[in-house]
């Protein structure tokens, strides 16, 4: 792999033992997937960061580490949120257990900000490198935005942001982001909402597996993109997709598909997975809202009393942007929270049953949560969490 001088310099320890260790760790996985050299990035985005799933040795191997990022830097969802986890019922314990591994990732110059949707905060642009780790994170920046990230586990996101850059293997190359497999679409779909996208990719990620699909017969505005992506990435591996006419390398590129596996989805496929079961609570912001999910949870609420807890996740500069609009959720009795999700917040484990409008949260609640899961659109969330 070809270094240039100041890596070997870094390699060599003159920048420290925690980037020389994390150099060490890029290079050792750009050798084991081919990669013949690094690519600066423009950011990252770590996981690892709720307390939840990285325990005692994640905090303390985080404690070990003496650099700062030199990239803009995020982290993912935690196990709570920062400024108000009492509200949401998060103990003590937990509690300051999270604020230690916060307070580490601060030390290392990860900005405070945990979200699963750092597109929202700063601008990702059409071809940038990334280290992101989050995996509906990945398939945004790769098929909606055109920007070139593998899906990093949370060390190699985390050495990236000290290093500034990741090795050059798999999506940040052309040629092993064309279509692998056709999801070809028969459905009507003039009338979805996020919520049937979510369910096409539970579905659809079931079917392609780690394969690069590219789906026909659909329209899907950004958030139902979003809503889709997140849920093939997690029933399948889907890092990257395209959608014909739509995402930007697709209409870019003009992919000929003649000859790859073509797998029909019906409408049934997709409306079967919206069953009726008893929920306690409801949870909507998977992956985090954006303003105008928002504005939507805001219009459907109004003038509605919240009778079974309602939860709604967003990253915390876009909840500070659209404060009105998070006041006037909030004001029905339901609750905005920064920071945190569904999945990895343990307060959420207390509910036998969640009802959610993600194909995403569908697929992993039950496991996260120890909860059955059932999915809506966010009008039929909204009523369910309100009659
Ligand atoms: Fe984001 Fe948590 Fe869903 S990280 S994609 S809100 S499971």
């Amino acid at each position: 792999m070809q270094l240039d001088r100041d890596d070997e310099r870094m390699l060599a320890g003159e920048q420290g033992e925690t980037r020389q260790k994390m150099l060490e760790l890029l290079v050792a996985l750009g050798k084991v997937f081919g990669a013949e050299r690094l690519v600066p990035i423009k950011s990252a985005q770590v996981s690892g960061a709720s307390y939840k799933t990285i325990g005692e040795y994640g905090l303390q191997w985080l404690n070990t580490l003496d650099a700062k990022a030199v990239v803009p830097a995020v982290l993912n969802p935690i196990g709570m949120p920062r400024d108000r986890w009492d509200e949401m019922g998060v103990s003590v314990d937990f509690a300051q257990k999270q604020q230690a591994v916060v307070a580490a990732y601060e030390r290392l110059g990860i900005a405070l900000e945990c979200t699963c949707t750092p597109y929202y905060l700063r601008k990702t642009s059409f071809g940038d490198h990334l280290a992101w780790s989050e995996s509906s994170a990945v398939s945004y920046a790769n098929s909606v935005i055109g920007a070139r990230t593998n899906r990093e586990g949370g060390p190699g996101a985390l050495a990236a942001a000290l290093v500034g850059k990741t090795p050059c293997y798999g999506f940040h190359l052309a040629k092993n982001r064309r279509p692998q497999v056709v999801i070809a679409v028969t459905a009507d779909t003039s009338r979805w909402t996020i919520a049937e996208y979510g369910a096409l990719g539970y579905h659809a990620g079931k079917l392609v597996g780690n394969r690069i699909p590219y789906l026909t017969g659909i329209r899907p505005e950004p958030d139902q993109l979003k809503a889709l992506g997140a849920a093939m990435a997690a029933t399948g591996a889907v890092a990257l997709y395209h959608v014909e006419g739509i995402t930007p390398e697709a209409q870019k590129n003009h992919y000929d598909v003649t000859g790859l596996e073509a797998i029909p989805v019906e409408g049934n496929d997709v409306t079967k997975l919206f069953r009726e079961i008893d929920v306690e609570a409801v949870a909507l912001g998977c992956p985090h809202c954006s303003p105008e999910e928002l504005r939507t949870i805001a219009r459907l609420l109004d003038g509605k009393l919240v009778r079974k807890p309602l939860y709604v996740f967003a990253a915390q500069s876009v909840i500070e942007a659209n404060q009105d609009t998070v006041n006037a959720i909030e004001k029905w009795g339901a609750r905005v929270f920064a920071d945190t999700c569904v999945v990895v917040s343990p307060v959420m484990e207390q509910y036998a049953g969640i009802m959610v409008n993600s194909g995403k949260a569908l697929a992993y609640v039950p496991d996260m949560c120890a909860s059955p899961a059932r999915i809506g659109t966010t009008e039929e969330c909204i009523r369910v969490a309100t009659e």
